[in-house]
Parts: structure tokens; C-alpha cells; sequence
């Protein structure tokens, strides 16, 4: 099971839209993808069009779950159609912290829950809030791989270290490291401060970068407006095209197969 999470504490830099675009793309591939909303907000949630107060369950019962039943993990799966599948997340969430916060291994409760599903997904993406806390720290304890998407734009670096630093004091106290991508998205080839951004990007992190971009397209507004994943919306659309990229940078040898 891939686990991948999409994080950055930066707002507003394309983090649920990467989620959904490549989750989107690696179920078309014909296997089952899970998508996890660990933010309170629920933008991913409502990207689907449902609402938590509809749910009969969401991600805040599976992590506080006492006891963890079949029953409870298929009340909180949404089957979203094309092979995707979604936990989705509810406002308790911001929460967590402070009704288990005396409860051992806070940290751990999303890898824990992880790791009872045996393989049931392919794939897993993990869409985390803009927030360094516990929901995010649960996200990269549990993941494989952590992608960092960074708007290129002016001071697109800051605070990207605190993240990095964040993951590597925690990489200390857990086993195995995570591979780190940072996606650069919303670039605009027509303007300096693009350009700029991704040039100081890969001064500063070097290989971590992925080598390509995610461009501006407004494409991805109307598939939120629309409820619908961009690739099965407008399969052709650059952007799209952008994320196909990343995922054969991301799945190589899937995609020499
Ligand atoms: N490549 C792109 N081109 C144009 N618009 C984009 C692109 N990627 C994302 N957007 C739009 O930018 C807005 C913010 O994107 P998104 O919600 O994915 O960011 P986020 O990092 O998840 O935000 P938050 O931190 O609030 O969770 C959305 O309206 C989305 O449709
Ligand atoms: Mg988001």
C-alpha cells in the first residue's frame, strides 16, 4: 500500500488539489485508491459535495475510536465512484488533540488505523490541513512519502523550512525516512516572481524538487465548482497533463511496466 501525504502548513497552495488530481489519476489506472481528509475544514469533503454533518461516520470516529470495528471503518469509507474512495473529515477533528491528548501515541492513531486496513487500497493520499500539529504529525508518521506542493511566487520558500525540519525531528524518533517531494504548482510562465520562485526553489532544495511544474489553470476551479476530479472532467486539460508527469516521476517503474 503507497501511502502518500500532501502537506504544507503554507494556506491556499494546492495541497487538496494535488490530492484529488492524483488520486483521480492513479485510480484511473484500475486500482483502488483511499483519499483521507485530515482537515478540519473539509475541503476535500466538499470537493466531493458532501457535507460531515450528513455522514454517519467520518475520520474523527476512526481516530477516536476506542475500539476499531469493521463495521465503523465501512460507515466512514465513502465510495466516491471510479475506484476512489474517501474518509471524510469533520470540524471535531481540530479537536483531537484535546480529547485524546492523554491517550499514548497521539501521534500514531492514523498510521495504527492504517495498518488495519491490510492492503485493501493501492494507493493512499493523505490531504492535511494547513496547520503543524497533530492532524498533520498523525499524516506524516503514517505515510511513505510526504509531497509538499509550493505556490512559485514571491517568499514561496518561507516557512518551508520549518516543515522540513519538523519531518526530519520526527523522522529521529520513527523508523525509515519519508522521501520528500516539493511540487511546484500555480507557476505562470509569464511573470518574474514564477520564474523566480522556481529558481530559488531548486537553488535551496536541490533534488527534492521535482523537476517539473504544476501550471496555472483555471480548469481546476471548475472541476471543484463541478465536483468532479479535472482528469475525469477534462482528461486533456495541462493541467492534468502536469500531474500525469508527476506521478510517472513519482511511480517509475508502474510506468515502465
Ligand atoms: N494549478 C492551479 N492553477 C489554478 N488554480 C489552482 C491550481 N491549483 C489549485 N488551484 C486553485 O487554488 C485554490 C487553492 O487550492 P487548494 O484548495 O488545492 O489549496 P490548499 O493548499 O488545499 O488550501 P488550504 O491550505 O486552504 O487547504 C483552489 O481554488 C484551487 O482550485
Ligand atoms: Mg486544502
Amino acid at each position: 500500500m503507497n501511502i502518500w501525504t500532501v502537506a504544507n502548513q503554507k494556506g491556499g497552495v494546492g495541497k487538496t488539489t494535488t490530492t484529488v488530481t492524483l488520486g483521480a489519476l492513479l485510480a484511473a489506472r484500475g486500482e483502488p485508491v483511499l483519499l483521507i481528509d485530515m482537515d478540519p475544514h473539509a475541503s476535500l469533503t466538499s470537493y466531493f459535495d458532501r457535507t460531515p454533518e450528513e455522514l454517519q461516520a467520518t475520520l474523527f470516529d476512526l481516530m477516536s475510536a476506542q475500539k476499531l470495528t469493521p463495521g465503523l471503518i465501512d460507515s466512514a469509507t465513502l465510495d466516491l465512484g471510479n475506484n476512489l474512495y474517501m474518509w471524510p473529515a469533520a470540524m471535531e477533528l481540530a479537536t483531537l488533540d484535546r480529547q485524546l491528548g492523554t491517550r499514548e501515541g497521539l501521534g500514531l492513531l492514523l498510521k495504527q488505523l492504517l495498518e488495519k486496513l491490510d492492503g485493501l487500497y493501492a494507493h493512499v493520499l493523505i490531504d492535511c490541513p494547513p496547520v503543524l500539529g497533530v492532524l498533520m504529525v498523525n499524516a506524516l508518521a503514517a505515510c511513505q512519502r510526504v509531497l509538499v506542493p509550493v505556490q512559485t511566487e514571491f517568499l514561496a520558500i518561507k516557512g518551508l523550512e520549518r516543515m522540513l525540519r519538523t519531518l526530519s525531528m520526527m523522522e529521529k524518533s520513527l523508523k525509515g525516512a519519508r522521501q520528500v517531494t516539493i511540487v511546484p504548482t500555480m507557476f505562470d510562465k509569464r511573470t518574474r516572481a514564477s520564474l523566480e520562485a522556481l529558481q530559488e526553489l531548486r537553488e535551496e532544495f536541490g533534488d527534492k524538487v521535482w523537476q517539473g511544474m504544476v501550471p496555472v489553470d483555471t480548469k481546476f476551479r471548475d472541476a471543484s465548482r463541478s465536483h468532479v476530479p479535472l482528469p475525469l472532467l477534462m482528461p486533456q486539460a495541462r493541467g492534468v497533463f502536469a500531474y500525469e508527469k508527476l506521478l510517472e516521476t513519482l511511480l517509475p517503474t508502474e510506468v515502465n511496466a
